[in-house]
C-alpha cells in the first residue's frame, strides 16, 4: 500500500509499505477513505517530538471501512464505516478508568507516533472497540474527520478547561484549526464576548464568519491595552493558549481577569515565565491537558444534530498520491489561506 513515511528530520516520503495484519486479538485493519494532517505532525518533521522515530507512517486523524476485526472485537464487523479517534484507549487501565485515556497504559496518542497512523490506504487500530466510532448514516464524512483530533481538543482542552461560562468573557490566542475548533464549541455555552488573537488576518477573518466577537492582530501591539478596553479594564474569564510558544503564555497571564481560568493547548517545547508576583493574589487557576478524546460521542451527536458544522475547516481537497503537495500547502498556510487538508485515500 501507499503510506507517507517520516523518514528523519525534515524529510517525508510516499513510500509502498505492506499492508498491515492484525496483531492482538483486540485490534482491526481499517481501510482508509480521509485523512488529513495536523499542526503535530509539522512538529514531527520538525523534530519537536523525538519519540515518533524515522520510518513512521503519521496520521492520527481519519474516517475509513472496517476491513478486518480481531477475535476479541465485538463492536465493529467487516464492512463498518468507522471514525478513527486520535487517543487508543484500552478502556480498562487505572487511567483509561479515570477518562484520562490520553495516558492509557496500552495507548494514548500512539497513532502516527509510536506506532503506524492514518495518512496511509490502510492502518492497524489496536483498542478498536474503544478506539473507533461507528458513523450514523447522512452525517457530512469530511465533518467526521474533524472529530478525529481537532475538536475533542479544542473542546476539551480549551473550552473545559477554560470553564468558558454563559455570559463569560474569551481570548483564545491562536486561530489555527485547533483554536478555530475551540471557538466553535465554546459557542455551546454562550460566553459574551469571544476575542480571537492571531497574526494572520485571514484566520481572524475566518474566525469573525465563525462567530468571534473581537478579533485582534499580535502583530499590531498593544494587545494587554486592547483586551482590557474590551473587557472594562479587568480581562478576560478565559483565557486559551492555542499556539504553544513562550509569548502566548505571556499574553494569557497579563489579560486573564480576577477569578479566571488559563487553559494551556498549545503543545510547548520551551519553558515560559509563570508570573506569580502578579497572578498570587488573583485567584486564577492554570491547567493543561493531552486531548483525551472521550467528548468524541457528545461532538458526534452535535454534528449529526446540526449544531456543529466542523467541515467548515475545510480548505483544501488532494488524493493521497499528492499528500506531499498537500504537507508543502499546509507548510505555507498563511500564504494558501490553508486549515484543514482532506486526503482521499
Ligand atoms: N493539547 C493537545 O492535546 C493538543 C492536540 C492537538 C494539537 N495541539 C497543539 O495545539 C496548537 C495549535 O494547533 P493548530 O493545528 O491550530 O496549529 P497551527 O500552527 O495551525 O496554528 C497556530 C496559530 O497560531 C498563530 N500564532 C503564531 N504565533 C503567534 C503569536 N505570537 N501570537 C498569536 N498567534 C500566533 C499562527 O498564525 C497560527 O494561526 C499546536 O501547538 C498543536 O501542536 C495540542
Ligand atoms: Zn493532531
Ligand atoms: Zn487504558
Amino acid at each position: 500500500m501507499k503510506a507517507l513515511v517520516y523518514r528523519g528530520v525534515g524529510d517525508i516520503a510516499l513510500e509502498d509499505r505492506p499492508d498491515p495484519q492484525l496483531q492482538q486479538p483486540g485490534d482491526a485493519v481499517v481501510r482508509l477513505v480521509k485523512t488529513t494532517l495536523c499542526g503535530t505532525d509539522l512538529h514531527i518533521i520538525k523534530g519537536d517530538v523525538p519519540t515518533c522515530q524515522p520510518g513512521r507512517i503519521l496520521g492520527h486523524e481519519g474516517i475509513g471501512v472496517v476491513e478486518q476485526a480481531g477475535a476479541a472485537v465485538s463492536q465493529f464487523k467487516p464492512g463498518d464505516r468507522v471514525l478513527i479517534s486520535c487517543i487508543s484507549s484500552c478502556g480498562k487501565c487505572d487511567f483509561c478508568r479515570k477518562g484520562m485515556t490520553s495516558h492509557c497504559r496500552t495507548g494514548g496518542w500512539i497513532l502516527g507516533h509510536l506506532i503506524d497512523g492514518t495518512q496511509a490506504e490502510k492502518v492497524r487500530i489496536p483498542h478498536a472497540d474503544t478506539s473507533l466510532y461507528h458513523i450514523p448514516d447522512g452525517v457530512d464524512e469530511e465533518a467526521m474527520v474533524m472529530l478525529s483530533d481537532i475538536l475533542p481538543t479544542g473542546f476539551e482542552c480549551g473550552v473545559l478547561n477554560g470553564r468558558v461560562q454563559p455570559g463569560g468573557s474569551v481570548a483564545i490566542v491562536g486561530a489555527g484549526p485547533v483554536g478555530l475548533a475551540a471557538l466553535l464549541t465554546a459557542q455551546f455555552y454562550s460566553p459574551a464576548r469571544i476575542i480571537m488573537i492571531d497574526l494572520d488576518d485571514n484566520r481572524l477573518e475566518v474566525a469573525r464568519r465563525f462567530g468571534a466577537s473581537d478579533c485582534l492582530n499580535a502583530g499590531d501591539g498593544q494587545l494587554v491595552e486592547k483586551v482590557m478596553a474590551l473587557t472594562g479594564g479587568l480581562g478576560v474569564d478565559s483565557a486559551i493558549e492555542a499556539v504553544g510558544v513562550p509569548a502566548t503564555f505571556t499574553l494569557c497571564e497579563s489579560i486573564i481577569a480576577p477569578g479566571g481560568d488559563i487553559a494551556v493547548l498549545g503543545v510547548h517545547g520551551k519553558p515560559v515565565e509563570l508570573h506569580l508576583e502578579r497572578l498570587w493574589s488573583h485567584n486564577i487557576t492554570l491547567r493543561t491537558r493531552l486531548v483525551d478524546a472521550v467528548t468524541t460521542p457528545m461532538l458526534l451527536k452535535s454534528v449529526e444534530a446540526g449544531k456543529l458544522q466542523p467541515e467548515q475547516l475545510i480548505t483544501h481537497h488532494f488524493a493521497l498520491a499528492d499528500i506531499l503537495e498537500a504537507y508543502d500547502t499546509f507548510g505555507k498556510a498563511a500564504e494558501n489561506k490553508a486549515l484543514k487538508m482532506i486526503i482521499e485515500a
